[in-house]
C-alpha cells in the first residue's frame, strides 16, 4: 500500500541506499569509502541539510543544500541547493516537491536570504510547475533560479533576478562575487 512521501534528515545508516541515488543524480567522484566519508562530514556539519525521502518504507530520493553563510558586510547568508533526486520509478509522485519544500523551509528557518540552485533543462518545468522561473544565463542549459526571502510573495513565488553562467560553484561564486560589489541591499 502506498503512503505519503515522508522527508527526513539522512543519518549514516541510510549510506547504502544514498549511494546508488547519488550515481543517478551525476558524476561521482573517487571510491565509495571516500563518498562515504564525504557523507558522513556532511551529516555532522551544521551548514549542510541533507535530506531523503522515505516512501513505503523504502528510500526512494534525497535533497542537499548547504549554508554558504554570511556576506562579509551585508551579512547576508546564501544557501544553495546542490543536489535533488528521485528515483526514476518513483517520480510523478509529488516526492521532489516535498524535498524541495523541506529544502526551501530548512533555508528559511536557518535565516539565510537568498536560495540558489541551478537546473538542467529536464527539471525545468518541475521548477516551473513550483512556481519558480530560471534565468537563462549565458549558460542556458542550466537555467539558475534563485529565491529571496526578503521579498517573497505569500504564494512562496519570489521574484527572480540576476544571473550566473555556470551549474558548478565557480558560477556561484560569480554571483556572490558580483552580490558583493555591490552596495549592501
Ligand atoms: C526533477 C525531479 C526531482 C522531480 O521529482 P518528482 O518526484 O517527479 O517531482 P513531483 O512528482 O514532486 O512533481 C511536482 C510537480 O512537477 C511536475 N513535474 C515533475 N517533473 C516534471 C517534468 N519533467 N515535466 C513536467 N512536469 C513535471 C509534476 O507533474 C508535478 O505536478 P503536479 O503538482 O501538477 O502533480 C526528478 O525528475 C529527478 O530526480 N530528476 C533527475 C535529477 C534532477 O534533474 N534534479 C533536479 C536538479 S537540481
Amino acid at each position: 500500500m502506498s503512503s505519503a512521501p515522508r522527508i527526513r534528515r539522512a543519518t549514516s545508516e541510510d549510506w547504502d541506499a544514498v549511494w546508488p541515488l547519488l550515481h543517478g543524480m551525476g558524476k561521482v567522484a573517487g571510491p565509495e569509502d571516500a563518498a562515504r566519508q564525504r557523507f558522513g562530514r556532511i551529516l555532522r556539519s551544521h551548514d549542510h541539510y541533507l535530506v531523503v525521502a522515505v516512501y513505503d518504507n523504502v528510500v526512494v530520493g534525497y535533497g542537499w543544500a548547504q549554508d554558504y553563510g554570511a556576506h562579509l558586510r551585508t551579512g547576508d547568508r546564501t544557501a544553495r541547493l546542490h543536489d535533488l533526486f528521485v528515483r526514476p520509478e518513483r517520480r510523478g509522485c509529488g516526492i521532489g516537491a516535498a524535498i524541495f519544500r523541506a529544502v526551501r523551509e530548512w533555508a528559511r528557518q536557518e535565516g539565510v536570504r537568498y536560495l540558489e540552485w541551478q537546473a538542467s533543462l529536464s527539471a525545468v518545468p518541475f521548477y516551473e510547475r513550483l512556481g519558480y522561473t530560471g534565468d537563462p544565463c549565458p549558460q542556458p542549459e542550466y537555467p539558475y533560479f534563485e529565491i529571496d526571502f526578503a521579498i517573497e510573495s505569500p504564494s512562496g513565488i519570489s521574484v527572480l533576478r540576476d544571473t550566473t553562467s555556470d551549474t558548478s560553484t565557480p558560477a556561484a561564486s560569480s554571483k556572490r562575487a558580483a552580490r558583493s560589489q555591490a552596495m549592501p541591499r
